[in-house]
């Protein structure tokens, strides 16, 4: 199988992969959230366990079968998350002994200005909600860089013709100084909560390094592909 071609080449190294979508609550009970299952982000956290890598995932409201998976696997560490803020503190935290750092959540990017400590009712009138903008986690842990340590960012973009996706991963890699940025299509039906997925690779030079299709698991042994070749470059 894959696992056995590719051998233990992530051997000791030390991976922090992000995973699901974070929640920005509006009032006690009610959050503003995205349609991310976690799926590829915990995909590959098992793959790199699988490859030999101690890995640490930080979980944000990934669907409870995926959590079970990661639990399961000796070589995995799990952390959880709720909010962007809380996700940023925990990537922060580990990535001071991180080598490799996947940013696969998707997090939301604005929380709500004055969450209501009560439950909102109906008798209150239709609220208004302010929104902030939450910090870039990966811009930041990008800005933050130890030497040897390689940073990974994720991109959904709603798709267009594959020019414009690829001239957005572009820019967006750009501007959030990964090493890699994996550029995926998603609309109404592509992408979330599926088995299979389509991504292509953007690396540090601006080119397609790699493009990978399949089910979320070979997407992720690519992914490693490219990280395991960036790393072992002179
Ligand atoms: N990301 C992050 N912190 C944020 C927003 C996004 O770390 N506040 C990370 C995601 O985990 C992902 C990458 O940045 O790895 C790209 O996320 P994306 O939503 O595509 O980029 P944005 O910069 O938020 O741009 P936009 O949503 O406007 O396309
Ligand atoms: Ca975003």
């Amino acid at each position: 199988s894959r696992m056995l071609a590719a051998g233990a080449d992530l051997d000791g190294t030390r991976v922090v992969v992000s995973a699901g979508g974070t929640r920005e609550p509006i009032d006690p009970v009610r959050f503003i959230g995205n349609r991310s299952s976690g799926r590829q982000g915990i995909a590959i956290a098992l793959a790199a366990a699988d490859r030999g890598a101690d890995v640490t995932l930080v979980a944000a409201h990934v669907e409870d079968a995926q959590l079970d998976a990661a639990h399961a696997h000796p070589a995995i560490r799990v952390e959880t998350a709720g909010t962007a803020a809380e996700l940023g503190e925990r990537m922060r935290a580990l990535a001071g002994s991180a080598d490799v750092i996947v940013m696969a959540a998707a997090v939301a990017d604005y929380r709500v200005a004055d969450v209501s400590d009560h439950k909102l009712a109906k008798e209150d009138g239709a609220p208004v909600l302010s929104l902030v903008e939450n910090d870039d986690i990966l811009a930041g842990l990008a800005g933050a860089r130890r030497d040897g340590q390689t940073i990974v960012g994720f991109a959904a973009e709603m798709p267009t013709d594959h020019e414009t996706v690829l001239e957005r991963g572009i820019r967006k890699r750009r501007r959030k100084g990964v090493d890699l940025l994996a550029v995926n299509e998603v609309g109404w039906e592509a992408g979330f909560e599926r088995a299979e997925n389509a991504v292509a690779l953007i690396g540090s030079d601006d080119q397609v390094v790699a493009e990978a299709t399949g089910s979320k698991r070979e997407v992720a042994d690519a992914l490693l592909d490219a990280i395991v070749a960036l790393r072992s470059r002179p």
